[in-house]
């Protein structure tokens, strides 16, 4: 199948008016899915990704004021492509400083978009990526100690799609056709509709968690697909809320990619459960011409208490873990459109995970609501917005101290367990592949090449750096609840 040529940057500039129609945001639930507009960044100098101040009206009502990379909210779809330098300068015109984190991409640490790397309004930041990654979605976010919940809450986010040149998975890939970017948050609203955070006692404590659905920055939004197999690059770009999904008529969909590539073979599956950060790539078979729902179970802040928390499960915000309930993320309804190739999935599919071998050392890792006890810790959070009420292995995340330091391409066992509730424990720099998770083995096989995983209870995984990381500019390993990380559930080390 021929891959259809993209627009060249200076085009998909022009373009973007068609792909953005402003209409998508006046509002109501129903309105078209926006698809954002593609920059395909390549070795050329002059790709620029501007952050900037903006508002948008996502409900009829006051505009919310908001941030994203070269539009309002959220940011385009940045297309890489394997083997190729990515060159992009990141200017800074909010009034902030920011970062641009590559979230899951395979960079030096001087390149990741780190705390390290923040940079001042009125700034550039111009890094040149070598794009050493095999096909997948990613994302990308900002990054700045003690601020990402906030910055990220208020559109500081966007895709990226690495392609591989040389691999055609033979899976769908007309973007915005029958490759669809779906990047799911929650929000809430004010009285006047303007985007609100506010995080309460609980919030501060398990994350923040909102009463609307937002894909691409619409409120619950319909997408027409044609008749066939469509594939959906799920990203759960969320503060802290954990979806379980499925579709409303219990229709079976194939699972092809996680977060850091293909799975080895499609993977028949009904429900798909997105911890914060984590990505999947579906393909939903349309052939029927059905129109569907997308909808998600409500799980709470975790399994590890039965699905609640210490608090008990009925007194969280927005229902309690062990409720059946069940809300619409989006829908689709089936356009007249020429279906498109491929019509049947392929059986196998190149996917670039590995075996590790074994591991020459083990590390333990505890992510942890520090201040000991569980009543101290309860305490700090509740008081603790100054960076220094959580932690990992009972230090909170200190920029001017490196935790651990990790041996270029040697593969370790890495152990990781958390206190209280389920926290999706992320690592920079490199995929991950996971073999027990919830202190049940699993086969990583079956996981896929992974860069965030939720740990919700003993979890083990092998993980291998091949890029290296300085003390200037460490890589990262946190809880994304975002909250969390930026009270200081997060590490930081060298690799060398
Ligand atoms: Cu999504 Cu440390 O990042
Ligand atoms: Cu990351
Ligand atoms: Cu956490």
């Amino acid at each position: 199948m021929k891959r259809r040529q993209f627009l060249t940057c200076a085009a998909t500039a022009l373009a973007a008016p068609a792909l953005m129609t402003r209409r998508a945001f006046a509002a109501e639930p129903g309105a078209p899915l926006p698809i954002p507009a593609v920059m395909e960044i390549g070795p050329d100098a002059g790709h620029t990704l501007t952050a900037r101040n903006g508002t948008r009206a996502f409900m009829d009502g006051a505009p919310s004021p908001t941030l994203g990379y070269e539009q309002d909210y959220l940011g385009p779809l940045l297309r890489f492509q394997r083997g190729r330098t990515a060159n992009i300068d990141v200017v800074n015109r909010t009034d902030d400083p920011i970062t641009a984190h590559w979230h899951g991409m395979h960079v030096p640490g001087h390149l990741d978009g780190g705390p390290q790397l923040a940079f001042a309004p009125g700034q550039t930041w111009s890094p040149e990526l070598p794009v050493d990654h095999p096909a997948a979605t990613l994302w990308y976010h900002s990054h700045v100690h003690g601020q990402t919940a906030d910055q990220v809450y208020r559109g500081l986010a966007g895709m990226i799609i690495v392609d591989d040149p040389d691999v055609d998975a033979g899976l769908p890939d007309d973007y915005g056709f029958n490759d669809i970017p779906l990047i799911v948050q929650d929000r809430n609203f004010d009285r006047s509709g303007r985007m609100s955070y506010d995080l309460g006692m609980m919030g501060v404590m398990q994350g923040f968690r909102g009463s609307e659905i937002l894909v691409n920055g619409a409120i619950r939004p319909k997408l027409t697909v044609p008749g066939g197999l469509v594939r959906l690059r799920v990203l759960n770009a969320s503060n802290a809320r954990i979806y379980d999904f499925s579709f409303a008529d219990g229709r079976t969909f194939h699972q092809v990619g996680t977060d850091g590539g293909l799975l080895p073979a499609p993977m028949g599956r009904t429900t798909l459960q997105l911890a914060p950060a984590e990505r999947a790539e579906i393909v939903v078979d349309f052939a029927d011409r059905a129109p569907a729902r997308l909808v998600s179970r409500d799980v709470g802040s975790g399994g590890m208490m039965g699905g609640g928390s210490m608090m008990g499960g009925g007194g969280m915000m927005n229902g309690g873990g062990n409720s059946d309930s069940t809300f619409e993320v989006m829908s689709f309804d089936v356009g007249d459109a020429a279906v498109t190739a491929p019509a049947t999935l392929p059986k196998t599919l190149p996917s670039d995970i590995r075996d590790m071998g074994e591991p020459v050392r083990t590390r333990s890792f505890r992510l942890n609501l520090h201040g000991g006890g569980m009543m101290g810790s309860m305490f700090n959070t509740l008081i603790g917005r100054d960076g220094q009420a959580m932690g990992i292995n009972g230090d909170s995340y200190d920029m001017n101290r490196i935790d651990q330091a990790m041996q270029l391409n040697e593969t370790e066992l890495w152990r990781i367990d958390a206190d209280m509730q389920a926290h999706p424990f992320h690592v920079h720099g490199t995929s991950f592949q996971v073999i027990s998770q919830g202190g049940r083995a699993v086969d990583p096989q079956q996981v896929g090449l992974k860069d965030v995983v939720l740990v919700d209870g003993p979890t083990e995984i092998l993980v291998r750096f091949d890029k290296c990381a300085t003390a200037e500019t460490p890589f990262m390993y946190h809880c994304h609840i975002l909250e969390h990380e930026d009270a200081g559930m997060m590490g930081q080390f060298t690799v060398s």
